[in-house]
């Protein structure tokens, strides 16, 4: 079994995996190295060479106990014929619905549209290229997906105003997304992702009906993927209740964020945990480093729990201090 099952199905309490989201990117010179010559990032995505060749650079590093593909949530968006670009130091930037296109979309289309994704999952598959580790295929949450398509860009400074003008595209475009996602789910399972993790990075902009918008279509997607035999990780980023999302959602595994007290969970939260640490304390000295990542490890220490952080990784991360973090983490008794 790998490490990270061990953790999540075993609920072995014992030993502390490590993985960390973002861990294919920016922080990384041989990352820096390839993205210099690929101006288009979604291009860059779609070509299975590089791509595993960035979903292996953080393995051959590190030696990370998963590999995550490296990949974007805002693929999904891309495969359903929506413009997305990726501006330099602006972020996403997203085109006009069409919503009858869209809703009219062919499985088939949305499958050729990312199909590179898939090869890059089954090459990665092949050869037991991972060895002992397991392949973190993922998808964005119908909430966040929806923030992007119609909001256009992130949402740093809150949604437009006009963000819940259209009710009657919200509720479509949520019926879409259920549907596409879960294709896209079972896609990536189907080409060799062995867990799947669920980002809903702006779950914590939802201000009401939680239930639309953060439960009922998380919860579709948790049972779906559990049906199909695979565990699903949860990272419902910046809500105020996890231990709610839990009961409701089940999913196999949750991510919290860095403004969660770790201690307000441990008597409360039964499935494993994923992650917290606050990846701006890896842009400080190793010394707090230290004693920032022991206190989660000295908290979940009787708790199944996966190291991670509570956000990707920062691109101004320095390379010793990754070293430093797995250093600790692995000798952590
Ligand atoms: O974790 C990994 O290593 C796997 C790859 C991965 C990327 N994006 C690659 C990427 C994953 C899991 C994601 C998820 C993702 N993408 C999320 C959810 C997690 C989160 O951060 O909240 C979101 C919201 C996105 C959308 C997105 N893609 C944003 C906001 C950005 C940053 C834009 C910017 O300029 O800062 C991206 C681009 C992106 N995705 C990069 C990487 C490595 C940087 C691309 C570059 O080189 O410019």
């Amino acid at each position: 079994m790998t490490p990270i099952k061990n953790c999540i199905l075993n609920k072995d309490i014992n030993t502390n995996p490590i993985w960390l989201m973002r861990q294919a990117g920016r922080y990384l010179p041989e990352f820096r190295e390839i993205r210099k010559k690929n101006s288009n990032f979604i291009n860059l995505c779609l070509n299975p060479n590089l791509s595993e060749k960035i979903t292996l650079q953080p393995i051959d590093r590190f030696g990370f106990d998963a590999a995550i593909i490296f990949s974007d949530i805002l693929m999904i968006p891309y495969g359903l014929g929506q413009k997305v670009e990726f501006k330099k130091n602006f972020g996403p930037n997203l085109g006009d619905i069409n919503l009858n296109e869209l809703m009219a979309l062919e499985d088939s289309v949305f499958y050729n549209n990312l199909s590179p994704i898939y090869e890059l999952l089954k090459n990665l598959s092949k050869n037991n290229k991972l060895k002992d580790r397991d392949l973190i295929g993922f998808v964005g949450a119908p909430w966040t997906l929806l923030v992007y398509m119609i909001n256009k860009v992130s949402p740093k400074n809150g949604l437009s105003s006009s963000f819940f003008e259209d009710i009657g595209l919200i509720n479509n475009l949520l019926d879409t997304l259920d549907k596409f996602i879960k294709l896209h789910i079972k896609n990536q399972v189907t080409a060799g992702a062995t867990i799947i993790q669920i980002f809903d990075s702006w779950a914590g902009l939802i201000e009401n009906d939680l239930e639309k918008y953060l439960y009922n279509p998380t919860l579709s997607l948790v049972n779906y993927t559990k049906n199909l035999g695979v565990p699903v990780i949860c990272f419902p980023r910046g809500i105020s209740d996890y231990d709610k999302f839990c009961k409701i959602v089940k999913p196999s595994m949750v991510n919290i964020d860095y403004n969660i007290n770790p201690k307000t969970l441990i008597d409360k939260i039964d499935i494993p945990i994923q992650g917290g640490l606050d990846p701006k304390v890896l842009l400080t000295d190793k010394e707090n480093l230290k004693s920032e990542v022991t206190r989660y490890l000295q908290i979940f220490r009787d708790h199944p729990y996966v190291f991670n952080l509570g956000h990707g990784i920062l691109p101004e991360t320095q390379i010793e201090m990754v070293e430093e973090l797995i250093k600790i983490v692995r000798n952590f008794k």
